[in-house]
């Protein structure tokens, strides 16, 4: 076994990546493994509901096979074709009847081809389309770029189940996948990194989406994503959240992230951060090389500040900074303001460079660059404190 009921027939068949390390190539570390969901659907029709990762596919396989014969299946939803979910599509497809049906977006058919290749029995759906599968509804809801053109959410009116692929997962590997059988706190923790770290640019279309799925008045009793946990004690704990990292409402917090070469650098990131908190700010504070570059993307979701300073190395910014620069101007976090700052020989370079770097990435920058000379005496220290001290009365003033 291996398999589990979700609601009465519909089974999870997906599979456990206990060792997944890190997702996106090395861009997202994956700590605590993840889970590929998929969903066996049996009623008049029989339908699978997304697939998994091609290493997966024996189990995803063998998971179909502990319920019915893979004959047995008369429409293949793709939710989604990212190849976490579809790697295991042609040799899944391999075993299917010839005319199993493929459901999916137009783009969802562009990007299955374009992967993988060969002829099927397609069929394209658009927004409010319906394949009536005997007792139940599949209805379908187009969620172009959540988080790629061709995602679409499945949903089961009978069933109150929404199965949305991405969109409300997480990188979580469990035992139990249901989320009354795990630590609230941290589903909640490692649903925001995923959001931050992946659906951050996709923030306005999320928070669309979230309006649209009321205006349409979808009754929702289960989220059954495609990664992580299966919300089903309190779906709307996790829609909520949504509702709020959608808008990104900051709060009095700020993040400090910053390298060093000779300690200088870290002494005044020290100092602004003293300043913040002296004047009632939260503080994040993260020396880059020795912290989870997704866990300082996931504070600023929230943080209204972003403060990064590095000392100038050949008239550069340390290398190591380059990553969090890059993510921040790809994820385009919105209102934020930020500060920079840095240590210099003679030349100096470190600060405005990341200053340039943060006006690319949209973040409003509240002071000049803060450079000094190798050690900061007691008179930078303090103005260090003030930087610190004026940045908080920026938030203050931002978020009131
Ligand atoms: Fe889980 Fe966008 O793939």
């Amino acid at each position: 076994m291996g398999t589990f009921e979700i609601k009465d027939n519909i089974h999870w068949v997906g599979a456990r990546d206990w060792n997944l390390r890190s997702f996106h190539g090395p861009a997202f570390h994956t700590e605590q493994g993840s889970t590929y969901n998929s969903y066996l659907i049996e009623d008049e029709k029989t339908v699978l509901v997304d697939g998994v990762y091609e290493p997966f596919t024996d189990t995803l396989i063998e998971h179909i096979e502990e319920i019915i014969d893979l004959e047995e299946i008369d429409y293949y939803v793709v939710n989604h074709a990212e190849p976490d979910h579809s790697g295991s599509f042609p040799a899944t497809m391999e075993k299917l009847r010839d005319d199993v049906t493929v459901v999916c977006t137009a783009s969802g058919k562009n990007n299955l081809s374009e992967h993988y290749g060969g002829s099927h029995n397609y069929r394209v759906i658009n927004s409010g389309d319906t394949i009536d599968i005997g007792a139940r509804t599949l209805s379908f809801l187009e969620a172009s770029m959540l988080h790629w053109p061709d995602s679409m959410f499945t949903y089961i009116p009978e069933e109150k189940l929404l199965l949305p692929n991405d969109a409300f997962g997480m990188h979580l590997c469990t035992s139990n996948l249901f989320d009354d059988q795990n630590n609230k706190a941290l589903l909640m923790e490692e649903a925001k990194k995923y959001f931050a770290n992946i659906l951050t640019p996709f923030a306005d279309l999320v928070v669309k989406k979230l309006e649209e799925v009321q205006e349409m008045g979808l009754e929702i009793d289960m989220i059954a994503p495609s990664h992580g946990i299966i919300w089903r004690e309190n779906p709307g704990a996790i829609i909520e959240k949504y509702a709020e990292w959608g808008v990104m409402e900051p709060k009095n917090k700020a993040v400090v992230v910053y390298e060093t070469m000779w300690s200088s650098t870290e002494l005044v990131a020290e100092k602004i951060t003293e300043g913040l908190i002296d004047a009632g700010v939260e503080v994040k504070f993260y020396r880059e090389s020795i912290s989870e570059k997704n866990d300082v993307i996931t504070e600023i979701l929230d943080a209204k500040a972003i403060i990064v300073g590095s000392p100038t190395i050949n008239n550069v910014m340390i290398p190591e900074m380059t990553p969090l620069l890059e993510e921040l101007e790809g994820l385009r976090f919105k209102d934020k303001i930020g500060a920079t700052f840095g240590s210099k020989g003679w030349a100096g370079g470190a600060a405005a460079r990341i200053a340039d770097r943060l006006k690319t990435a949209k973040i409003d920058l509240v002071e000049k660059p803060f450079n000094f000379k190798y050690v900061p005496d007691e008179a930078k220290l303090e103005e260090a404190y003030q930087l610190g001290q004026k940045i908080a009365t920026e938030i203050e003033t931002a978020i009131e």
